[in-house]
C-alpha cells in the first residue's frame, strides 16, 4: 500500500468523496441531515463548512481514501463529524487511522472532551467506535441517532456533558 499522508481536506477531496456516497441515505448517515440529494460535487466542500471547521483527509498518492471534520462545541468539547473512508479501502484499518488522527487534532486543540453521532443501526460505524472506547451518551432519539462520548479522553475520567443534538 502508498504511503498514507494526513493533510487539510481541499475542494477537490470533497468531489472525490462525493462520488463515494451513493444515496440519499447514505448521504445523511455520513453527514446529517441538511444536505441535498443528489449531491453537488462543486459544492460539498463549502456545504460541509470546509472552510471553518478543521476538515481532514488521509491520502495516497494525493488522493483522498478517509475524510473527517471535528466540530467545536465550546472551550474543552470537540465533536468527531463526517467520518467516512472509500468503500474500496474499508475494513482495513484506515476508519481507525483516521479516527485516531483526529483525535490527536482534538487533543492538539486543548479537547478534553470528545463526542460524536452514529446512527444506531450502522454497524459498521458503531464498530469502529466502539473498538477505539466510546460508549453511549443516552439513547437514540427518534430518527435513531445515538450519541457516543469518549471517557478518559486526555487524562479525564469520565464525560458527562453530552448532549449533542446535530449529526455526523
Ligand atoms: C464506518 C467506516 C468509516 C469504517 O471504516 P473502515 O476503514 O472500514 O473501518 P476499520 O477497517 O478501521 O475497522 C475498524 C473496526 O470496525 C470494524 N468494522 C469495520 N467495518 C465493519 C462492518 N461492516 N461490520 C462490522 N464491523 C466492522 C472492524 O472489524 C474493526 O474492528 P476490529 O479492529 O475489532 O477488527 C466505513 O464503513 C464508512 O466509511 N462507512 C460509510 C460512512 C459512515 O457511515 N460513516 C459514519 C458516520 S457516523
Amino acid at each position: 500500500m502508498a504511503e498514507l499522508i494526513w493533510r487539510h481536506a481541499r475542494p477537490c477531496d470533497l468531489e472525490t468523496i462525493a462520488s463515494w456516497v451513493d444515496s440519499a441515505r447514505a448521504l445523511e448517515r455520513w453527514a446529517g441531515p441538511g444536505l441535498t440529494w443528489p449531491i453537488k460535487a462543486s459544492a460539498l466542500f463549502e456545504q460541509l463548512g470546509g472552510n471553518e471547521l478543521p476538515s481532514f483527509c488521509l491520502t495516497q498518492d494525493d488522493l483522498a481514501v478517509a475524510f473527517g471534520q471535528l466540530f467545536v462545541k465550546g472551550d474543552k468539547r470537540q465533536h468527531l463529524a463526517r467520518i467516512i473512508v472509500s468503500p474500496a479501502h474499508r475494513g482495513i484499518g484506515l476508519g481507525r487511522q483516521l479516527c485516531h488522527r483526529l483525535l490527536e487534532e482534538a487533543r492538539s486543540r486543548h479537547a478534553t472532551h470528545i463526542t460524536l453521532n452514529v446512527f444506531a443501526d450502522n454497524q459498521a460505524a458503531l464498530a469502529l467506535y466502539r473498538r477505539l472506547g466510546f460508549v453511549p451518551a443516552g439513547k437514540p432519539d427518534a430518527r435513531g441517532v445515538l450519541p457516543m462520548r469518549l471517557p478518559a479522553f486526555a487524562g479525564t475520567a469520565d464525560n458527562t456533558d453530552n448532549g449533542p443534538t446535530d449529526n455526523g
